[in-house]
């Protein structure tokens, strides 16, 4: 058994990636090194796969490479095939989750050891962060796991324990487990499962041994985030998912984005800038109090805009406490800054066709990539995490980056979202995913959309020179 001290000797702390690469398409950033597994530990209903799956979005909004391997899916895969060869009934009920139960007991090790060795080869394969979700909830199991780790050179884990003893946020999600139609409990009326499962967590609580082992790296997330416990945490992405941990609630509430009014610059066609809202985009501006009204209700907003004028001119008849962002400024479009598409074709022909090759890394001369604005909005969307319901009023590109973080969409499908203007998106974030509901104020306003060109540019306009840089 490794000593507290030759643990931390062994550990080679994963540093902050370097986001290389100025011109044209900025790099990706290096987490090559990164390799982490995380363990999860806790009694069913403790919110482990939802911890799960929520930290895989965000590091994945980060461009890290983030799988979940969970142990039931592999209980269910193996009882399924071993009904096809054997024909014998594939048994979930509690008696399975018996502690006494041997067979079953060696069945659940060789499971939760099966995953963890798919998960190393998928780390192996380029992976940087697998989430074992089981509940690991012996200190036995949780050694195994670390001594396997110990043994893959470069890789570290970091057990994540959710702790909740509250019965009303334990009978909440019971009951959201079994209405969600849970597949252990396929052919059970809502009792009879709602039953079973309480059975089966009786039977972990048996057996349950909290995490406190001092060698070991983790967080411990006490009653839903009220607490976070860390121990042995140190290295960037380490420290990064402790923080993330730290910033989550449960609380129901709802985010609304809207982009400002119509501006001048948009009526023009022209991009970036600091204009002032159109005519149509002051009626936006004066329409919106009654549309947030109706459909927040009587409950505390706080009001998000960023420094340029047509974000705060839209904001200013709305009655709610307002903090004004510079991350939340519009994608910097650099020397481009002021023009018309057109325009940038003309005088920067290779630089558009660059961008139209690959929109989401494209970095405009003196400007920013669409990755360059995750990486500044990162601060944005921990804060959305703390907060309650908000509403940001803010731009185009910014607002597809923050979109695409709460519904999972691939890096380069962010730079295509259409949010357009004059149109609230309220959000409302759920246990797997997100609700969404569109709003659209009938004050007509341009559509600034540019679809991905279907067709490649021929190779001639592609290789032109760019004017002027
Ligand atoms: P488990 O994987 O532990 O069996 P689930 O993730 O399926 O549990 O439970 C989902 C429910 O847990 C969701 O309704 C979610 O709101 C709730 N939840 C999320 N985080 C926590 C937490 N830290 N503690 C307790 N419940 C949580
Ligand atoms: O056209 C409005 C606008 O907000 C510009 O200021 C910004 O450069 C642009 O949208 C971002 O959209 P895209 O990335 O599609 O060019
Ligand atoms: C499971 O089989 O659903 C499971 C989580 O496994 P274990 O409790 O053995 O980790």
């Amino acid at each position: 058994q490794s000593t507290n001290a030759s643990r931390l000797a062994s550990r080679a702390p994963s540093r902050a990636p370097s986001v290389a690469g100025i011109g044209k398409t900025a790099a990706k950033p290096d987490y090559s090194e990164a390799k982490i597994v995380v363990a999860m530990v806790g009694l069913p209903a403790r919110g482990k796969s939802y911890l799960s799956n929520k930290l895989m979005r965000y590091l994945k909004w980060l461009e890290y490479d983030v799988k979940v391997f969970n142990v039931g899916q592999y209980r269910r895969k193996l009882a399924r095939e071993k009904k096809a060869t054997t024909g014998a009934r594939d048994d979930h009920s509690a008696s399975f989750f018996n502690p006494n139960n041997a067979d079953a007991m060696g069945m659940r090790e060789k499971m939760a050891n099966d995953c963890l060795e798919n998960l190393i080869d998928w780390l192996k394969q380029g992976g940087n962060v697998g989430i074992h979700d089981a509940t690991n909830s012996t200190m036995e199991r949780r050694q195994k796991l670390a001594e396997r780790i110990e043994k893959e050179r470069g890789m570290q884990i970091i057990f994540i324990e959710s702790v909740c003893e509250d019965p009303s946020v334990i009978s909440a999600n019971v009951a959201g487990k079994v209405s969600a139609g849970d597949p252990d409990y396929n052919g059970m009326t809502p009792e009879q499962a709602e039953a079973d499962f309480r059975r089966r967590i009786s039977h972990y609580e048996a057996a349950y041994e909290p995490v406190n082992e001092p060698h070991i790296s983790y967080c411990k997330v006490i009653n839903v985030g009220e607490k976070v416990v860390c121990n042995l945490i140190n290295g960037y992405l380490e420290s990064r998912i402790a923080f993330y941990l730290m910033n989550l609630h449960v609380s129901p509430r709802s985010i609304f984005l809207t982009r400002h009014g119509e501006s001048m610059f948009n009526v023009e066609g022209r991009i970036g800038g600091d204009s002032d809202l159109s005519p149509r985009g002051a009626r936006y501006a004066q329409a919106l109090p009654n549309l947030v009204r109706d459909n927040v209700g009587n409950v505390p907003l706080t009001l998000w805009t960023s420094t340029l004028k047509r974000t705060i001119q839209t904001a200013s008849n709305l009655p709610y406490p307002k903090l004004t962002w510079k991350s939340l400024d519009e994608l910097d479009a650099g020397v481009c800054d002021g023009m018309t598409y057109e325009e940038i074709e003309e005088n920067y022909p290779e630089d558009y066709a660059n961008r139209d090759e690959d929109k989401y890394n494209y970095r405009y001369r003196g400007g920013e990539s669409y990755r360059d604005v995750v990486i500044r909005l990162e601060p944005i969307i921990m804060e959305m995490e703390r907060q309650n319901n908000i509403l940001v009023i803010g731009h185009q590109a910014i607002l597809r980056a923050i979109y695409g973080y709460f519904h999972n969409i691939p890096q380069e499908e962010i730079p295509y979202i259409k949010i357009p203007l004059h149109t609230v998106i309220k959000l409302t974030p759920k246990a797997y995913g997100c609700d969404e509901v569109r709003y659209q104020l009938p004050i007509e306003a341009v559509d600034t959309h540019r679809p991905k060109p279907s067709v490649k540019r021929s190779d001639s306009t592609a290789s032109r020179s760019s004017k002027g840089v």
